[in-house]
């Protein structure tokens, strides 16, 4: 209830309730890349700009990547279990050969996924002297971009998992992407899988059973589960991909930046559900429409404005699969019967 007046919601990790966004709320913005924890369908169809920030925090994303495979090749974690109250240096040096593990260098890493946090993951892996292999059927041009020259893009999931000693999934959740990764039949016999993206984009039981079964030999994962107690291989943090004063502060200026210029001028940038539209602020006049993507819509709104003798001066009309935005510079204020008649559209 203490939504109902907010013009804007900021939030991170917040999961928001539908009965907790007001009738004034037109924006809403998530510092970070995520935005599970917002009802998207609901924010759109009430005409409600929802934003978040991606890549602010795609590098400490990256980084914990990096450290995951190193986790899952090196056996890190087991070898301080052991090493744990043991202060017998002859018994350390004769007990090390338990824990060899293999390099990175040479390995072929499958990222599925290749957006903000693919792409530097990508870099970085090149880097170490790894192979580098990605499978995203929604790879935008500017993405693309980002990747290493030498990333072969694959067209099958299945052929990634054939071919990958690490997988690293770097998708956002959505419902074609829940449990994406639920058989793991395909995957090269004792692959490491990385999942510093959702939870739901696995099968948590299948992980785990492919665990037991060693056709997976690690899941480093940043959302723990009850389906991993005691089962060997699985490595689970309490999500701090994110986690790091830099990316917490460039995720906030972001999302704020973003809102600020939304509330302030109507411009939108970084939008999950509205198309981007930007409109240089030259007058002081303007109105904006977030509208359903139909016939007429520009039509409605000039007459309403033309019934007040007001003249358009400048617009921005742009359309993003069901729902379209439209900035419209006039060169006087509506009054507020005009304002009433363009809202009754
Ligand atoms: C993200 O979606 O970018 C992360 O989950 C952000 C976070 O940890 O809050």
């Amino acid at each position: 209830e203490h939504h109902n007046h907010c013009d804007a919601i900021l939030l991170r990790s917040h999961k928001l309730q539908v009965a907790e966004i007001g009738n004034a709320t037109c924006a809403i913005a998530r510092a970070g890349a995520g935005i599970n924890n917002i009802p998207l369908a609901e924010c759109s169809n009430r005409g409600i700009v929802v934003f978040n920030t991606p890549g602010a925090n795609a590098n400490s994303v990256k980084e914990l990547v990096i450290c995951a495979m190193l986790l899952s090749s090196r056996k890190l974690q087991e070898s301080l279990q052991w090493l744990s109250g043991n202060e017998d240096l002859h018994e350390i040096e004769a007990g090390k050969k338990l824990f060899a593990g293999p390099e990175l260098l040479g390995k072929t890493l499958g990222i599925i996924g290749l957006g903000a946090v693919g792409s530097l993951v990508a870099n970085a892996a090149e880097a170490l002297g790894m192979r580098v292999i990605g499978y995203d059927p929604f790879l935008s041009v500017q993405n693309a971009l980002r990747l290493p020259r030498a990333i072969q893009l694959l067209e099958q999931m299945n052929e990634l998992l054939k071919q990958s000693d690490y997988v690293s999934l770097h998708l956002p959740l959505s419902p074609k992407t829940t449990r994406l990764l639920s058989d793991f039949e395909a995957v090269k016999t004792g692959a490491r899988l990385i999942n510093f993206a959702r939870a739901e984009l696995v099968d948590e039981e299948a992980v785990a059973a492919a665990l037991m079964n060693g056709q997976l030999s690690y899941y480093v994962s940043d959302f723990p589960s009850c389906h991993f107690a005691s089962v060997p291989g699985a490595i689970c943090f309490p999500h701090l991909g994110a986690s790091t004063p830099e990316a917490e502060e460039n995720c906030a200026v972001m999302a704020c930046e973003q809102l600020a210029d939304f509330l302030l001028h109507g411009n939108i940038r970084n939008s999950v559900n509205y198309p981007n539209c930007e409109l240089e602020r030259t007058r002081e006049h303007r109105l904006t429409f977030a509208h359903k993507n139909i016939p007429n819509m520009l039509g409605q709104i000039s007459s309403g404005l033309a019934k007040q003798q007001l003249n358009i001066q400048e617009l921005s009309n742009r359309h993003r699969e069901a729902f379209a935005y439209t900035i419209v510079d006039v060169d006087a204020a509506p009054s507020g019967a005009t304002l009433a008649e363009l809202r009754s559209i």
